[in-house]
């Protein structure tokens, strides 16, 4: 069918099967690019021949053995260079017969870079933990973005860079309360854990992505949505003992002897 098109750096199988396969046995495989006739990948003799394909694939092309048995003798591509563009005919010898096919590829180099963050704002209370989202997705590797950059807009505020594969915070009201998720950064995920919420932090967060000489950015609206249950039980417990501290001076101040303005009974009678 057409050609499979597919983002440089990424991974592409090419289809190969067959619908008979009377026996494994003299099965020859042979993957190769056209034109060049470059040998990209040869199954013989019941394994790979890895001394016989090109260099350039080497480590990038796999063929799997364990697909033999349900006829099919696909390969995937790893790591796609633009290089890669063209023609790769698969043909299956075996025994007597041979039969081939032709995969095209198309590697799509076209530059981008989006930055999305969360369309809905997120809504947190004081003292919580909070994620602002940003995903990345771009023909460059996170690993080789120029900046990262987290901001607050709405007061021009540095929350967090990230240069040189490494996070740095220099603002003093977030430094050490914010921090990227090192583990999802390989993903382009450049998410923002913010901890400990407080009332100031309230407003729009921008994730400013700079790479290839390109930018891109999306905004994250942080709403605050007042306490939270801990929060509350404090103020009630403060409320409920201001209210007893309140109580229990009005209690000595009417038992006190010199102000006589709480006590009743005291009445004059004439007969
Ligand atoms: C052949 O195997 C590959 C790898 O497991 C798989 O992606 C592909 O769908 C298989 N093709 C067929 C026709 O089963
Ligand atoms: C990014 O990572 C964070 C933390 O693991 C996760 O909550 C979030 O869903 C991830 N975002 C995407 C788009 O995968």
């Amino acid at each position: 069918s057409g050609p499979l098109v597919a983002p440089l750096g990424s991974s592409v199988v090419l289809p190969c099967s067959v619908d008979e396969l009377l026996s494994v046995e003299g099965l020859e495989v042979e993957w190769r690019k056209t034109g060049s006739e470059t040998l990209v990948h040869l199954y013989q003799d019941g394994e790979s021949r890895a001394e016989a394909q090109q260099q350039d694939y080497h480590n990038r092309a796999h063929f799997f053995t364990e697909e033999i048995q349900h006829k099919n003798f696909s390969l995937r591509l790893d790591d796609l260079r633009a290089e890669d563009e063209g023609l790769y005919k698969c043909t299956v010898y075996s025994q007597q017969e041979s039969g081939e096919t032709v995969v095209q590829i198309k590697v799509d180099n076209v530059e981008r870079l989006l930055v999305s963050g969360s369309s809905r704002s997120i809504s947190a209370s004081v003292g919580e933990d909070v994620t602002l989202n940003c995903s990345v997705d771009s023909h460059i590797p996170p690993e080789d973005f120029e900046e990262v950059s987290w901001k607050k807009i709405d007061e021009d505020i540095q929350v967090l860079l990230y240069q040189n594969n490494e996070a740095h915070s220099s603002n003093e009201r977030y430094i050490d309360r914010v921090e990227l998720f090192t583990a999802e950064i390989p993903k382009g995920n450049f998410s923002l854990r913010l901890k400990s919420i407080r009332t100031e932090d309230k407003g729009v967060y921008m994730c400013e992505v700079f790479a290839g000489g390109l930018s891109a950015n999306a905004t994250v609206v942080l709403e605050q949505l007042g306490f939270s249950a801990s929060h509350i039980m404090v103020l009630i417990l403060c409320i409920s003992a201001s209210g007893s501290a309140l109580l229990l001076c009005c209690l000595i101040y009417c038992r006190s002897p010199t102000k006589g303005m709480c006590i009743t009974g005291k009445y004059s009678y004439q007969p």
